[in-house]
């Protein structure tokens, strides 16, 4: 079983993922942790170094190689899935995409202290995020098989959706 998540930055693809894995038993693979270990920089230092568009190209090279495994629960970057041929590798890996949907203000909220995310150090944060969110949204339902109400604690998100997993319901 290859369950993919994705969503906007802050929307909890990483502690939901994790906490996923663990019920379902299988392994988690954050894809930002994946490439930075790869790379030896991290995420930050990839954009500043070599720039947004190798990171996409890690991006989908990752993806190729994490599509070979039999079973995992995959945290995608928030960006991931803007690229249709991401959204098309995953499904030929035979992965299901689920879109952890939060609503705006929750992820202005969640994100307003952050220090990691290249594509949020700058002034007018909230307009920076509200912009993105917009431009992204649509192609987070397109490229989903499932969307998910994820504004709700991570843990007992990661038991429901473990839960209707295990029933085929989703
Ligand atoms: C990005 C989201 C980040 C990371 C990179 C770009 C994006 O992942 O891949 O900073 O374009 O939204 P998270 O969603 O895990 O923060």
């Amino acid at each position: 079983m290859k369950i993919v998540l994705c969503g906007f930055m802050g929307c909890g693809k990483s502690s939901i993922g994790r906490n996923l894995a663990k019920i379902l038993n299988i392994e988690f693979i954050d894809m930002d942790n994946f490439i930075e270990k790869k790379e030896e920089l991290t995420v930050s230092e990839i954009f500043a170094q070599k720039g947004e568009a190798e990171f996409r190209r890690l991006e989908t090279e990752a993806i190729k190689e994490l599509m070979e495994k039999d079973g995992a629960v995959i945290a995608s970057g928030g960006g991931t899935v803007m690229n249709p041929l991401n959204v098309e590798e995953f499904h030929k890996g035979n992965a299901k995409i689920y879109f952890l949907d939060v609503p705006l203000a929750a992820l202005q909220e969640r994100l307003k202290n952050d220090r990691k995310r290249p594509l949020l150090q700058k002034p007018n944060r909230r307009e920076v995020i509200e912009k993105l969110y917009n431009e992204r949204y649509d192609k987070y339902l397109k490229a989903c098989d499932v969307r998910i109400d994820a504004g709700a604690p991570s843990l007992w998100l990661a038991k429901r959706m473990a839960e209707k997993i295990r029933n085929n319901e989703i």
